[in-house]
Parts: C-alpha cells; structure tokens; sequence
C-alpha cells in the first residue's frame, strides 16, 4: 500500500508521524517480540522524535526489546553537531534511556569509512538476526530528491578502490557513498530499504513539493523514488503542497 497522508500544519505532521511509529513498534512487538526501527537525520523529524520519546514512554514500551539503526550517517564522530545518531541520542534516545545494546552505530568518523559503509548491514543482520527488515524506516527527502543518503548522481565507494553509481537496484545493503558537496556519507541502500515494514517518509516545506510528487509518482531519476516498502507513507503538510495539490490518486488521507 502506498499513500499520502496531508497533515494541518507541521506540529500535526510530528504528532501524526509519532503516533504510527509508537503503533508500529507496539505492533512489531506483539508479533515478533522485538522491533526495528531506521532513523534518518536533518531538520524534519526533530520534533518527531521528541514526540516518540514521550509515546514510549508513556505506553510503557520495554526499550531493552528495540533495534535503533540509522538510514544514514555523516562521516562525523557522534559528539559532532551534524551527526544524525548524535541528533537521535539527544532527542530521542536518552529521553526513552535506550539501553546502548539497542543503538547500533555506524562508528562514523575514524576509519575507513568505505570499510565501515560496507560493513554496516551484516552488523545489522547480526543484531536482529535473519528477520533484520526494520518494521519502520523514517526517511527524509531532500529538495533533490535524495533520501538517506542517496543523492543523485552519487557514487557507492566499494571495498578496492571501485565506484558504482548509485541506483535502485545496486546489489548492496548499505555502502559508503561521495556526493558532492555532501561529501563522504555512509547510507543504507534500496534494497535492505525496501524491506521496511513501514517506509514512512516525512516532508514538510514547499520546497519539498516537487521532489515528493516526483516520489510519490516513481520517477525513476530521483533517488526517494527507489524506496517502497511494503507499505510505504508520505506523510506531509497542506502548506508542502501547496493551493494546486497534484493528484495523488485514491490514496490520500487527511490527519
Ligand atoms: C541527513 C538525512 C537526509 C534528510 C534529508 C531531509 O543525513 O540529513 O538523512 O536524508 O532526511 O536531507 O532533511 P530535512 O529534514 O532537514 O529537510
């Protein structure tokens, strides 16, 4: 299933996205005893995750039973500003005191990062086991069209010394990724992505608008567009999209 959710006002969009991911894990931990959630960075889910915090808190989710990964890393230590597991340990992580055996790092910032990129999936699978498919991934999208770190025109930097651009079907799980001037990232990849329970991707700004249209409609030139997981959510504002709407089909519901 794929839809798009048109929340009031950005506050909603936040409360909105918290309520389903706390609806998400409380599901995954009834069926599997353990949930899996993907985080993302930037500016947008901020006040998600702020909101989440007090969700498991307030229904009591045993954080012991949870699997926070990243869909994305800067090539920063955590304690630097631009880290997005600094930003998901500040705001939402401590809130909840997530045991550390929960939080798994891309350890970014020393090293090899194209070592630490190829790596980061099997430390995933080792964590969760053979079921390692997040039951959510909260995904950004950038103006671009990027999402995680998949930037157009990116190149995947693979173990001895090869390059591969990005695209839908590279045959990796997450990889360490140069796009100019984002400069080294480590990202996950379409095809560990697109085994998300839930993709719930998160736009708000009317700079967002064109690139969730081109999402939302699968154009194959952007890479938000490659992200599908069984079901898959764009959860955005009136504002985003603006007086003239494009059509979003059947699928659209209002929060
Ligand atoms: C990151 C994110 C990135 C983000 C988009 C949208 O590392 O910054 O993972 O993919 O989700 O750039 O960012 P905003 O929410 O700040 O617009």
């Amino acid at each position: 299933m794929v839809e798009v959710v048109i929340c009031a006002d950005a506050q909603a969009l936040a409360a909105s996205a918290a309520g389903l991911a706390v609806d998400s894990i409380t599901d995954a931990l009834a069926v599997r005893g353990r949930a899996v959630v993907a985080l993302s960075g930037g500016r947008t889910p901020l006040e998600l995750y702020r909101l989440l915090a007090i969700g498991v808190r307030r229904e009591r989710i045993p954080v012991d039973r949870m699997l926070w990964i990243f869909a994305d890393e800067r090539w920063v230590p955590v304690s630097h500003p631009e880290s997005n597991e600094g930003m998901a340990r500040r705001i939402l992580l401590e809130a909840i005191g997530a045991p550390e055996s929960t939080i798994l790092s891309w350890h970014a910032g020393s090293g090899d990062p194209v070592e630490r990129g190829s790596r980061y999936a099997d430390e995933i699978r080792g964590a969760a086991g053979p079921d390692d498919a997040p039951d959510l991934s909260i995904l950004g999208i950038g103006a671009d069209g990027h999402t995680a770190s998949l930037f157009p025109g990116a190149f995947l930097k693979l173990p001895g010394g090869t390059s591969l651009p990005i695209g839908r079907d590279v045959p990796f799980n997450s990889s360490a990724v140069v796009a100019e001037p984002a400069g080294w990232r480590l990202t996950l990849c379409p095809r560990y992505l697109n085994t998300s329970r839930i993709a719930l991707f998160v736009a708000e700004g009317a700079g967002k608008r064109e690139s969730l249209r081109r999402a939302w409609k699968e154009s194959p030139d952007i890479p938000a567009s490659w992200i599908r997981g069984c079901d898959t959510i764009f959860m955005t504002t009136r504002e985003t999209l603006g007086d003239a709407p494009p059509d979003y089909g059947g699928n659209v519901r209002f929060a």
